[in-house]
């Protein structure tokens, strides 16, 4: 018979938010997604998994995310001493929604990993006595816009991808790489799933906004979310006060499409279930 820690921890779920183009909408989208996701009575850990720490600063002031940088307590340390990420853990100031910092030494990252034993599976193993633990039922990670080993390690830690893309007349370009990389995870991560293209920074009247979603529509397997994240300025002036824009204005238009888009993350997560 399963115990219960083996029932619970079958429930976490790791989505992983990655895109090798930068400015896609990566860190925005796991920050509110995350804080939607808790929002709705679900219980969150977000990790920045980026040496730019945009998802550290989504919910904490730069003189504190500098300080996390610079101490001990950040992803950088667990990851290059392989400790269990449990002890990494800081609440924010919302119920439900917790964080793991990361550190601007995460660009020495590769590094680190290069003369690592089994080097794509580290996230995985320190990330495991979280799951373990069964105290959260989402665990997002937000990955830098590279495709190198760390990344590899996001998505071998991870249970489905979360494809965030910039509706913009460059927001598709380079995605075939990341498909090719995506197939190469999944020869160490087989279970591994797009779990759905997320559109953002769009601008319905453009006319690159239906091309992308012509072109996007006509890809096999691929699910874009009905849920699209349109471009505002409020999304901004929340991150200027390190809050996620629910935090921030709860009813604003981007708040209202992330928490629909959250809600279609739990309805795909739990689609087969
Ligand atoms: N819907 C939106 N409306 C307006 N601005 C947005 C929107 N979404 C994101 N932005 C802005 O676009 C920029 C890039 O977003 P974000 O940092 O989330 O992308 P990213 O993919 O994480 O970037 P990187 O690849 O550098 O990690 C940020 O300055 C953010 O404030
Ligand atoms: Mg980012």
């Amino acid at each position: 018979m399963a115990s219960q820690a083996n029932l619970r921890q079958k429930q976490t779920k790791v989505l992983c938010f990655a895109n090798n183009k930068g400015g896609s909408g990566k860190s925005t989208s796991c920050a509110n997604v995350g804080y939607a996701l808790a929002q709705q009575g679900k219980r969150v850990l977000l990790l920045d998994g980026d040496m730019q720490m945009n998802l550290s600063l989504s919910f904490f002031p730069e003189d504190q995310v500098l300080e996390m940088a610079q101490g001990e307590k950040n992803l950088y340390h667990a990851i290059r001493e392989q400790k269990p990420l449990t002890d990494y853990i800081l609440p924010t100031a919302y119920t439900g929604l917790d964080l793991i910092p990361s550190s601007t030494l995460m660009s020495g990252i590769e590094y680190e990993l290069f003369t690592k034993w089994q080097r794509e599976m580290i996230l995985k193993k320190c990330l495991q006595p979280v799951r373990d633990s069964g105290e959260y039922d989402y665990i997002l990670l937000d990955a830098p816009p590279t495709l190198g080993g760390w990344v590899m390690n996001l998505l071998c830690a991870a249970d489905a991808l979360i494809l965030p893309v910039e509706a913009s007349p460059w927001g598709l370009f380079g995605l075939a790489n990341m498909f090719e990389f995506l197939a190469a995870v999944r020869e160490m991560n087989p279970t591994l799933t797009l779990l759905g293209i997320a559109l953002t920074k769009v601008s319905v009247r453009k006319n690159y906004f239906k091309q992308t979603m012509e072109i996007l529509g006509e890809m096999e397997d691929v699910y874009v979310f009905d849920s699209i994240i349109r471009v505002d300025s409020t999304i901004e002036w929340a991150q200027d006060s390190s809050r996620p824009v629910g935090a921030y204005k709860a009813s604003s238009r981007s708040a209202q499409e992330y928490a629909a888009l959250a809600k279609e993350v739990e309805a795909r997560v739990h689609r087969k279930e």
